[in-house]
């Protein structure tokens, strides 16, 4: 086909936006084989493992775990999600929801007959075996740690798993991590089908360790990275190429280099491109006339919002580490630039922690959560007096 012929007027198929699915989902074939592994698994009546995804922001993980849930109800698995936000208060609300609605999925037969379709080896008479346990006055009120353990076994033998997926589990409120993980333990010792699927932040294998010392041989643990150099060109074109246009090689030469690897920036720097002509293929100029609008993108996208998070004297410290090491720099560094001890900074440290905007890579290290985080500061100078999340400048 020739693309060449084919109207400009052609809709911007690059999804710059946190959980946004891309077009092209590049660089994740082995996550994806785990997922399919661990699904093939249970519709073989085996156990499996729960797995834990952790990496910056921008990265993909949203993305993946989203789309590993499409694999999952596709699969006829029960699926639940949430995302942890620090609050019990709507985390519990909303495990509550997700556990009432797997109840549904579990006990209708229509969900039954759909997953007959997917696994070969549904029982006959399985409906029955699965309203087990439950009585028609269970209501969200009652206990989710134990719905869910009714529910794994209500599916024990049925070659289906109970799935619950957690984004920003790093984030989520201490009790509630620490029952979960015990769940996890204690039904996979059972031989019940439920699996946590979570993903998070990089220092989210540190946080579950913490909450119990044992999750550590309880999951899969699997770091996210950027993608490389082949990656990334080929999510350029082809994401470019599905939507009807096309990339000179110069062009993909430059894209590569200005998005290094990094997900969220593929898709700004993408984007902007395809905005920026309306020929194909978008040769070089295309990537240069568009830097402005993809550095926007990723200023108000990414960088501004997380600025505007961090309280005044967070934003200090969020100056201090950007002026001492960019994105990455040492605790007594940026202490040291400030004028104080590594200690009297460990407040602050510890909220910016807490809020997800640094972390600690390695003893003694702080280093941004989202990368170039550090140059926009050093670009920008943001003042740490702006008021928090005001929505727009
Ligand atoms: N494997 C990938 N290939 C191409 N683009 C991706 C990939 N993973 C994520 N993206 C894009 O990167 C951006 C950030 O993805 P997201 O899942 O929100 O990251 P995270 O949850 O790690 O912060 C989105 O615009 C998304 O479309
Ligand atoms: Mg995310």
């Amino acid at each position: 086909m020739d693309n060449s012929a084919q109207s400009p007027a052609l809709i911007n198929p690059f999804m710059p936006g946190a959980g946004l699915q891309p077009v092209e989902l590049a660089g994740r074939n082995y996550e994806l084989t785990l997922m399919r592994t661990l699904l093939g698994q249970i519709s073989l009546g085996y156990q499996g493992v729960g797995m834990v995804f952790f990496g910056l922001r921008g990265v993909g993980k949203t993305v993946l775990l989203r789309r590993f849930a499409a694999m999952a109800e596709e699969a006829g698995m029960i699926v639940m999600q949430m995302e942890a936000d620090g609050n019990a208060e709507t985390e519990s609300s909303v495990l509550r929801e997700q556990v009432q609605r797997a109840r549904k999925a579990v006990s209708s037969g229509e969900t039954l007959a759909e997953a007959g379709r997917h696994i070969a080896s549904v029982e006959v008479g399985l409906p029955l075996k699965l309203a087990v346990g439950f009585t028609a006055d269970d209501t969200t009120e009652s206990d989710p740690y134990s719905n869910l353990e009714k529910l794994a076994e209500a599916l024990k033998g049925s070659n289906r798993g109970l799935f619950l997926f957690i984004d920003e589990f790093q984030q989520m409120n201490p009790d509630m991590m620490g029952r979960l993980i015990t769940l996890q333990h204690t039904l996979g010792q059972e031989g019940l089908p439920f699996y946590i699927i979570a993903a998070g932040l990089p220092n989210l294998p540190g946080v579950l360790s913490e909450s119990r010392s044992y999750a550590e041989r309880l999951f899969r643990y699997r770091q996210l990275d950027n993608l490389s150099g082949e990656e990334s060109r080929n999510v350029f074109q082809q994401t470019a190429r599905q939507a009807g246009r096309s990339f000179t090689d110069e062009a993909l030469d430059a894209l590569q280099e200005y998005a290094d690897g990094y997900p969220y920036a593929i898709q700004a720097f993408g984007s902007s491109a395809w905005d920026a002509s309306s020929s194909t293929p978008m040769d070089r100029d295309a990537v240069a006339n568009g830097l402005p609008e993809a550095r926007e993108l990723l200023d108000e996208g990414l960088y501004h919002s997380r600025w505007q998070r961090a309280t005044p004297a967070g934003r200090r410290y969020m100056e201090a580490l950007a002026a001492v090491g960019g994105d990455a720099a040492s605790s007594a560094g940026v202490a040291a630039y400030l004028g104080k001890t590594s200690s009297q900074l460990s407040k602050t440290r510890a909220q910016l922690i807490e809020q997800g905007l640094i972390y600690m890579p390695l003893r003694g290290e702080v280093a941004f959560t989202v990368p170039g985080m550090g140059d926009y500061i050093n670009r920008n100078h943001p003042p740490s007096s702006e008021p928090y999340d005001r929505e727009h400048q």
